[in-house]
């Protein structure tokens, strides 16, 4: 018996909805996060959650299914098989070993190396026209390892980068300085890690560079602070990683907002990692790093010519060496 009576439709050229479907690998902290997330924006038509725990998988699936009445009709499914991604629009890995207290990122490198030529491969052979979303950490290596394993343009293969330092630099200097942190614009670039470099010709206020007014209005230069301000964005992950033994809810809205922008072809710029050859002087091999990126359905759509100092060019030719020594152990 239909719900529903059937009405004559004559005239009414179905509106051809494109069907937008997202994988995410890893349903971690950090992969249920996004999900929760993708779904609470209304991003996705549909979710599929891949992971290597079946019970955990299924236990997530469920859990979320059960919001339904709360969400946007949106579709889940999980499972071990990759086949179930076939199709995607956007495959989002956060798959991988995780830091413990006082590990670097780099120190996760061949954990997760490893997991990637078992995950990339499938991924790219059931969505061969997908756009990857890479998460997991070492976040820069592994966008590089997950574009050759992908045989992708690079266009396509896409590190969350420093999207989430720059998230925490725009939350440090909106609390400095008692304003809303999404009228302030400021850059992170380079490693999401370590050797991130902070932009601070970057920063600007509602429209207002900070730099500059500072010094028009004599205020001492408060390059002091800027600097404690970058070392508390470095030192973030550690801190809350000791607290709490992972974090998650930023990562979660930072990957989120990068999604909107290249399934919603936002053609927004995001401090994003992209293969940086031939940006500020880097050269010596192929290496992902984080800049100013315009993103769309296309996904890299371009890379700004953002204006760095000589010590910021510096650093970021530094951060680029330190990444290329740690691929050239790959043998990828
Ligand atoms: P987690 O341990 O909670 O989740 C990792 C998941 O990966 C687990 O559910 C595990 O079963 C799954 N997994 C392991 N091997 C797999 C395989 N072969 N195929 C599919 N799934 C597999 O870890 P969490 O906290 O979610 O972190 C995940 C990754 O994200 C870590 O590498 C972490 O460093 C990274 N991360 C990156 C951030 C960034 O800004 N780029 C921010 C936060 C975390
Ligand atoms: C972070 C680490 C886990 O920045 O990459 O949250």
């Amino acid at each position: 018996q239909a719900f529903f009576k059937p009405i004559q439709r004559a005239g009414l050229p179905s509106p051809a909805k494109r069907h937008t479907k997202i994988s995410v690998i890893g349903a971690g902290n950090v992969g249920m996060a996004i999900a929760q997330t993708i779904l609470t924006q209304d991003l996705a038509d549909e979710i599929v959650l891949i992971d290597a725990k079946a019970d955990k998988l299924r236990g997530e699936m469920l859990d979320l299914q059960h919001a339904a009445a709360f969400l946007p009709r949106t579709k889940i499914n999980a499972s071990v098989d990759y086949e179930f991604t076939v199709g995607s629009d956007l495959c989002i890995v956060t798959a991988g070993a995780r830091q413990n207290p006082g590990e670097s990122r780099l120190d996760l490198l061949q954990r997760n190396v490893a997991l990637f030529k078992n995950i990339i491969p499938p991924l790219a052979r059931f969505s061969p026209d997908t756009i990857l979303l890479i998460v997991s950490n070492p976040v820069d290596v592994l966008t590089y390892v997950s574009w050759k394993l992908s045989g992708f343009p690079s266009n396509r293969v896409i590190g969350s980068g420093t999207n989430l330092d720059s998230s925490r630099f725009r939350f440090l200097i909106a609390d400095h300085l008692d304003v809303n942190a999404q009228d302030v614009q400021a850059y992170i670039v380079g490693e999401h890690g370590d050797s991130s470099v902070a932009l601070w010709s970057s920063i600007s206020v509602g429209g207002v560079p900070v730099l500059s007014f500072l010094e028009n209005q004599q205020i001492a230069y408060e390059k002091v602070t800027l600097e404690k301000i970058h070392k508390e964005v470095v030192d973030s992950a550690y801190e809350v990683i000791s607290l709490k033994g992972y974090t998650s809810w930023a990562i979660g809205y930072s990957v989120a907002n990068l999604a909107r922008s290249i399934l919603r072809d936002q053609r927004k710029i995001h401090p994003v990692s992209v293969l940086a050859n031939g940006f500020y002087g880097i050269e010596g091999g192929d290496v992902f790093l984080s800049l100013p990126a315009q993103l769309g359905r296309g996904g890299v759509l371009g890379v700004t010519n953002v204006h760095l100092t000589d010590e910021e060019a510096k650093r970021f030719r530094d951060s680029a060496n330190t990444i290329l020594d740690v691929q050239s152990q790959l043998g990828i």
